[in-house]
């Protein structure tokens, strides 16, 4: 025995085994699923880029530039960051490889911060999302929106609300900043201790604050959503009418200005009500359509999501969904042998090419200890192949899901297996 310790994951990551991985990958392809029916790609770019990519992308002033990201240099004393979340490594792949527009790309990523670790929160998270570049059109942040919205009702969610804000553009944002800048100085004392020092360098994050004195201050302040331009206003107004039109509720949250400099014009966040308070976003996004220059690129606009796999789960969880809405994949077959020969590799090679999903044991253990297996694997039916059976060219059948094997079992001609299965595992 070694004296080492065993090693263990590392502070806010964690491993994703058995039955929980089986629930990911159920999220996963429902989110493929949805993805491609609203005509996006999978894309995958590396799991680390130019440190640049994410100072420049989110901005040097934001949290996780400051505080959160996983900066290392090679061997070749490049400086590199672990992706912190999923938008500027996708803009930097447009900007270098220039597809044709509109690009459409999905993706399913970790994102590392150094962040707390607590429930909803790590240091290694999961999110789905896509980004759209090439359009300034607001059918398509309705698009987006929706994409989300539709994705969350998919897997069963009830209990989560959309948030909506506009951003405004570079000229309308930054004008409303000057006022912003101006009610702030009066009310630097009022502000948390954090905000009273650093209010000056990024106005905007004062209103994402969750003390209550920057609040209390904050409820008198000028709203960025009553000084848009009128190009801006009209962008909005589309987008709002857009999701009305789908019967998408979106509650104006002038507050709204999320956690990166790229944004502009519409920003949106869906909270989970069955979530604690502090960790309750289980989606959000929007345009960024300054990011593409940002980024060493022709103008360019841009929008997409990110939701976090982990709040999802959590939410499912924290809902009582039970049966994730069809996201298990569980086993067809359970395949008990006790012949011990070739003949099961056959009958599992013939099942697995029909598309069955089939398991069975190993190393001859009795069939007590088998049917064991069978019971715990979650498939629906057993499927036993003795001596008997064999000589017989034929199969007995269990219905694992009934409780009541004796009743529920079947001799079963191969010749006649794939009808009846299909007959038996047939969707309901
Ligand atoms: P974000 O709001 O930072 O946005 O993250 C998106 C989602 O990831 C959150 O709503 C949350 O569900 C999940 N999440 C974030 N941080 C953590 C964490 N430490 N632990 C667990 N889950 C977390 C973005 O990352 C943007 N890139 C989204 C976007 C795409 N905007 C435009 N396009």
């Amino acid at each position: 025995m070694s004296d080492t310790p065993p090693f263990k994951a590392p502070i806010g990551t964690h491993d994703v085994l058995g039955a929980e991985s089986a629930r990911w990958e159920g999220l996963i392809a429902t989110f493929a699923n949805f993805a491609h029916r609203y005509g996006f790609h999978l894309a995958i770019t590396p799991m680390f880029e130019d440190v640049g990519v994410f100072k420049r992308g989110i901005g040097e002033e934001s949290d996780v530039a400051r505080k959160e990201m996983y900066v290392f240099q090679d061997r070749g004393e490049r400086t590199y960051a672990l992706r912190p979340e999923g938008t500027a490594p996708i803009v930097r792949a447009f900007i270098q490889h220039n597809p044709t527009t509109p690009f459409k790309a999905w993706y399913f990523t970790p994102a590392f911060r150094y962040e707390r670790p607590q429930a909803g929160r790590y240091r290694q998270h999961h999110q789905l999302g896509v980004e759209v570049l090439g359009t300034e059109d607001p059918m398509l942040d309705v698009e987006v929106v929706s994409l989300a919205q539709r994705f969350f009702e998919g897997i069963g969610l009830h209990r989560f609300r959309l948030l909506i804000n506009s951003m405004g553009d570079a000229q309308c944002r930054a004008d409303y900043v000057v006022l912003l800048r101006d009610f702030l100085a009066h009310h630097a004392d009022e502000l948390c201790d954090e905000h009273a020092k650093v209010w000056s360098e990024n106005p905007l994050r004062v209103l994402d604050c969750k003390n209550e004195r920057c609040i209390a201050v904050t409820n008198e302040a000028p709203m960025l959503i009553d000084h848009l331009c009128d190009a801006c206003r009209v962008h909005f107004d589309a987008v709002r009418g857009g999701l009305r039109a789908l019967g998408i509720d979106a509650t104006l949250e002038p507050r709204l200005v999320r956690g990166f400099d790229y944004y502009s014009r519409t920003t949106f966040e869906f909270i989970s009500d069955a979530l604690d308070g502090a960790q309750n976003a289980i989606g959000g996004g929007g345009r960024y359509d300054g990011l593409v220059e940002q980024l060493g690129g022709k103008p360019s606009s841009g929008i997409g999501f990110g939701s976090g796999v982990e709040r999802l789960l959590l939410t499912l969880d924290a809902e009582g969904i039970k049966d994730d809405a069809g996201l298990r994949r569980d086993l067809d077959i359970f395949l008990v042998d006790t012949v011990g020969t070739d003949a099961p590799v056959v009958l599992l090679d013939r099942l697995r090419h029909e598309g069955y999903s089939v398991d069975r044991s190993y190393d001859q253990r009795s069939m007590k200890a088998q049917m064991k297996l069978a019971d715990k694997s979650g498939a629906r039916l057993a499927l036993l192949l003795g001596p008997q059976e064999l000589a017989a060219g034929e199969v007995t059948m269990r219905d694992l899901r009934s409780g009541d094997f004796g009743a529920t079992q079947d001799r079963v001609a191969q010749v006649d297996l794939l009808a009846v299965l299909a007959q038996r595992l047939k969707v309901t």
